[in-house]
């Protein structure tokens, strides 16, 4: 692992919310590595703090002390409008509710991103068909998300997360929302493009199930990380998922 090329690193990350007069750590403390093109899973009971780290790697939030690096720059000392490129650019999002646009069809969906960085609506329009039946969607182009069922809306989610060839993917629980078995899809999806593209996945869940499909599992609780493993070291059954 060691030899792996470090696409983003936390060091020494903390995050406090104070609300009044109470003071949360959200996180107390975290450092860890992350390698370009691995599929690494967090986990850790609800208010651990995963989505917290999240938004601190993905750039939404900041830390209140310690420093995230991004592609080996200081990502909150650099100027707002860069941190904005890499949100555009470097990273993919990943929600458990979908957060698609109700109005909008699946390929007018996913064109967005590519839209709001510049390019021609019609490129951006033939770049999205191709990536929905990337995605298995390219019979469902004109569909807006109602009329999509809940592992078909997180297909667009997925392609458009994918659209502007982002470094990393941030999954926050994409598997929270879905029956069992449309959740294995979207887990042997995520595997096939991070397989396929190159692409690093990190994903938060509490679903067993990605344990199998990830290069490491990172544990966090009370803000701290608890444990990271190698899949390779834990004992996992790969049942009918391409490992
Ligand atoms: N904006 C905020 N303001 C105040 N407290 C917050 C805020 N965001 C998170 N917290 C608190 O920080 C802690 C960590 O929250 P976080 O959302 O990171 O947990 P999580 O591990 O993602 O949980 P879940 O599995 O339920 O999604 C929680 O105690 C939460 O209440
Ligand atoms: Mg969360």
């Amino acid at each position: 692992m060691s030899e792996q090329e470090i696409i983003a690193r936390a060091t020494d990350v903390t995050r406090k919310y104070t609300m009044g007069k109470e003071t949360v750590w959200a996180l107390n403390g975290v450092s860890l590595d992350i390698y370009r093109g691995e599929y690494l899973s967090i986990m850790g009971p609800s208010g651990s703090g995963k989505s917290t780290f999240f938004n601190m790697i993905g750039a939404l939030d900041f830390p209140t002390t310690g420093k995230i690096e991004f592609m080996n720059a200081d990502l909150f000392s650099l100027p707002e409008e860069q941190q904005a490129w890499i949100r555009c650019n470097k990273i993919g999002y990943i929600f458990q509710t979908f957060n698609l646009v109700t109005v909008m069809t699946a390929v007018e969906n996913v064109a967005l991103p590519s839209i709001l960085r510049g390019d021609a609506p019609e490129e951006a329009a033939e770049h999205a068909r191709k990536v929905l039946e990337l995605v298995g969607l390219g019979h469902r182009l004109n569909h807006l998300p109602l009329q999509l069922s809940g592992g078909q809306q997180q297909r667009v989610a997925i392609a458009r997360a994918l659209v502007n060839a982002p470094s990393v993917i941030l999954a926050d629980e994409p598997t929270g929302n879905l029956d069992s078995k449309t959740g294995l899809e979207i887990i042997e999806l995520l595997r096939r493009l991070q397989l396929e593209q190159n692409v690093t996945i990190i994903t938060a869940t509490h679903d067993a199930r990605m344990i199998s499909v990830s290069d490491r599992v990172v544990w966090i609780r009370d803000g701290k990380l608890e444990r990271v493993a190698l899949r390779s070291e834990l004992n996992v059954q790969v049942g009918g998922i391409t490992s």
